[in-house]
């Protein structure tokens, strides 16, 4: 029987490699668009190599009508869409906000309007814990009221949010929209893993870097918050779990009939830590020291936020299975084995 295949824009990056790896040893058939802007080739053949399976690849943009419509035409099978490709950095999205609407919405409408043209009704949809700012309740669950996004980048996520639940109440969609947290960690077998332009914005990459001396110390932004420790508190979540999350939505969007047509799932582990027992935790579980310093607080920045998850777990089937252990060990392997590879 023809494997169903699942369109995945974005597909070369952080979060989109891993989820095609998890779709192929899932039985499915990834079609990947991913214009490199911000992946590399190479990683196409470390999905090979993982998986054993090659999938099919198109260096398009997807903001180019035609060249979707080519892929759709080409690909009869598709049934469903995993929307990755987007711009994500915070910090930039401020200095260009203009890039960030445009890429983020012009593609999103693009896909859209090419999966109506070839009636392809699923949608799964890259969203972002962002979209809540600061909750007043922990953990948030999906009922928490949406705060006005700090930043162009949130400001997108949460339109795109709005746009994808007004054109499924027309009734030729039905979407699941995936607010994650912190994606961290990397594929067990250290071939995929996060590969930051530049100096990296994310915590994880900037301690790994740090670890192995790229960068010469950690700046801890502001220990003068309302936690335990003074640090901020976030949910990581290993990559891979966050990969297997896909697998269910399409799963789920597949299956059922009997589904709204719009719905949002929180995708954390439900556990908060802070920077600093990041920092601490990788030091210990790798056995390497990470020089940091304490500087002021990065403007933007929310004091705590952890997933409530109930949801996913009741209606998508789905759990991380990772500890905080697997992610500062997977994400210190992959840097290692990256580095010793580009010498
Ligand atoms: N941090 C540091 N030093 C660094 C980098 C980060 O102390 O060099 C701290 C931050 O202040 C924050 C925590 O580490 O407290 C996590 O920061 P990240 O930049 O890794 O992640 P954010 O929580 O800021 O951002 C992430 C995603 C965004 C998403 C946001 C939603 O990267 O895409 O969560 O909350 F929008």
């Amino acid at each position: 029987m023809a494997k169903v295949k699942i369109l995945v824009t974005g597909g070369l990056g952080f979060i989109g490699s891993h989820t095609v790896v998890e779709l192929i040893q899932s039985g499915f058939e990834p079609v990947i668009v991913d214009d490199l802007s911000n992946s590399e080739l190479f990683i196409l053949d470390r999905i090979e190599q993982i998986t054993g399976s090659r999938p099919e690849f198109y260096p398009y943009d997807v903001c180019d009508p035609e060249k979707l419509r080519a892929v759709f035409t080409e690909n009869k099978e598709i049934k469903a869409c995993i929307h990755f490709a987007a711009k994500k950095a915070v910090g930039e999205s401020m200095e260009i906000p203009l890039t960030y609407y445009r890429v983020n919405l012009v593609s999103l409408l693009t896909v859209l309007d090419i999966m109506k043209e070839f009636e392809v009704g699923n949608f799964v949809f890259s969203s972002s814990a962002t979209v809540y700012g600061q909750p007043e309740h922990l953990p948030v669950n999906e009922l928490s009221p949406l705060q006005k996004s700090l930043s162009s980048y949130g400001s997108t996520k949460q339109m795109a949010e709005d746009i994808l639940e007004k054109v499924s109440e027309t009734g030729w969609l039905k979407v699941l929209s995936l607010r994650y947290f912190n994606p961290v960690g990397a594929h067990k077998s250290s071939l995929i893993g996060e590969l930051p332009k530049g100096i990296p914005s994310n915590l994880m990459p900037y301690i790994t870097q740090t670890a192995i001396g790229i960068r010469e110390k950690l700046t801890i932004f502001g220990d003068d918050y309302n936690t335990p420790d003074g640090t901020c508190i976030r949910d990581y979540i290993h990559v891979a779990d966050l990969a297997k999350a896909h697998v269910n939505a399409c799963n789920y969007l597949l299956t059922r009939t009997d589904t709204s047509p719009y719905d949002v799932f929180n995708i954390g582990t439900g556990t908060g830590n802070s920077v600093l027992e990041i920092v601490k935790t990788f030091e210990k579980v790798n056995q390497v020291e990470v020089p940091y310093i304490t500087g002021s607080r990065r403007s933007g920045d929310v004091e705590s936020i952890y997933a409530g998850c109930t949801k996913a777990n009741k209606i998508l089937k789905w759990e991380a299975q990772y500890t905080l252990e697997d992610m500062v060990k997977d994400a210190w392997n992959w840097e290692k084995s990256y580095r010793k590879q580009i010498k």
